[in-house]
């Protein structure tokens, strides 16, 4: 039996990835409203989920650890200084060992060659939690954010979550998030205007895996790409960023703060462009100043705390389709 695994959005159908916002926003109300789903509790009972993060991290950690609680399992983090791997031992030996005595691997790593290595040789699901090109547990959450908060304007349907008509905006730097992001928008028919500064756009490889993710989707939302945030955010219902230098990139900090310059959202941007009246702002955090500004960040139109608090409703339901229902996701 060779497990499935979550490395990226593109490992999902669009009615696999429709299917994990919408149960994530079940499990959601069910818990809020008091009748915690039978199927839920206890589902990992008894089951261990190994969480291998080589990076810092509050969200994620914070999110899959909450979730495997919720569902009975026992989270155990391992650190960079808690486990051999990386200093005293192989990818491969890790994951053969680590699987063997495991129900899923959670794993945030540098690069996705890394992720992929772990995936590669491990008896059970791993799920990435970050990597160089990838958030695909930030990109469910961030759906279901849309999804909570956009009235369906299409006609929802297995494939679809009836978001079909919105435009996002993506102003900053080309990153991990927005290469999932892009995925999941093109399989969603959501539109995606992505305004980078020149030399920091979305790589030709990436836009090639994001091309193949919409092969086969009857209207893939339609990606677009340019260097000046006014056109991106022109008629966006949401805007979205990053932080300028994700992690692993410190080193390029001055240089980056300078190629940024002029990319930071503020409500003069997105009136100054014209975006729709009602806009929204979005951003999977830590946020800095440097990328929004705080009127912005911390104003009616921002969703980053119920996008941050989603995190661990996209971790449940996550689990529950690749290790609890082995990955059949319906
Ligand atoms: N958004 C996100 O993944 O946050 P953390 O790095 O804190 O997990
Ligand atoms: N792009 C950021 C996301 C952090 C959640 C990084 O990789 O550091």
């Amino acid at each position: 039996f060779a497990p499935r695994h979550l490395l990226s959005i593109a490992d999902l159908s669009p009615a696999e990835f429709a299917a994990l916002v919408r149960n994530a926003s079940s499990h959601k109300k069910a818990v809020k409203s008091g009748s915690v789903p039978r199927n839920l509790l206890g589902s990992l009972s008894g089951q261990t989920v190994a969480m291998i993060f080589s990076k810092r991290s509050t969200r994620t950690r914070v999110s899959t650890e909450g979730a495997v609680v919720q569902m009975g399992g026992h989270p155990m983090f391992l650190g960079k200084d808690d486990i051999q791997l990386g200093v005293n031992e192989s990818l491969y030996d890790t994951s053969v060992v680590i699987s063997s005595m495991v129900s899923c691997i959670v794993a945030r790593v540098a690069k996705h060659s890394d992720v992929a290595d772990l995936a590669k040789h491990s008896t059970v699901p791993v799920i990435n939690a970050l990597c160089d090109s990838f958030h695909p547990l930030q990109i469910i959450a961030d759906f279901l954010t849309i999804h909570e908060t956009f009235p369906a304007s299409g006609k929802a349907g297995l494939s679809s979550l009836g978001l079909e008509g919105l435009k996002i905006a993506w102003v900053g730097d080309a990153n991990n998030v927005l290469f999932d992001m892009a995925i999941g928008a093109a399989k969603m028919g959501v539109d995606l205007a992505v305004a980078t500064p020149k030399g920091y756009e979305i790589p030709a490889s990436m836009l090639e895996i994001i091309k193949q993710a919409s092969a086969g989707v009857s209207s893939p939302g339609k990606l677009i790409q340019t260097n000046v945030p006014e056109e991106a955010v022109k008629n966006a219902d949401i805007l979205v960023t990053d932080t300028w230098v994700s992690m692993g990139q410190e080193e390029e900090k001055i240089k980056r703060m300078k190629a940024f310059e002029g990319f930071q959202i503020t409500s003069d941007l997105a009136k100054r462009a014209g975006a729709k009246e009602g806009w929204k702002f979005m951003h999977c955090l830590p946020r800095h100043p440097e990328e929004v500004s705080d009127e912005v960040f911390y104003s009616r139109r921002s969703l980053v705390f119920p996008e941050a608090e989603n995190r661990l409703w996209a971790a449940i339901s996550a689990l529950e389709g690749f290790v609890v229902n082995k990955g059949k996701i319906e």
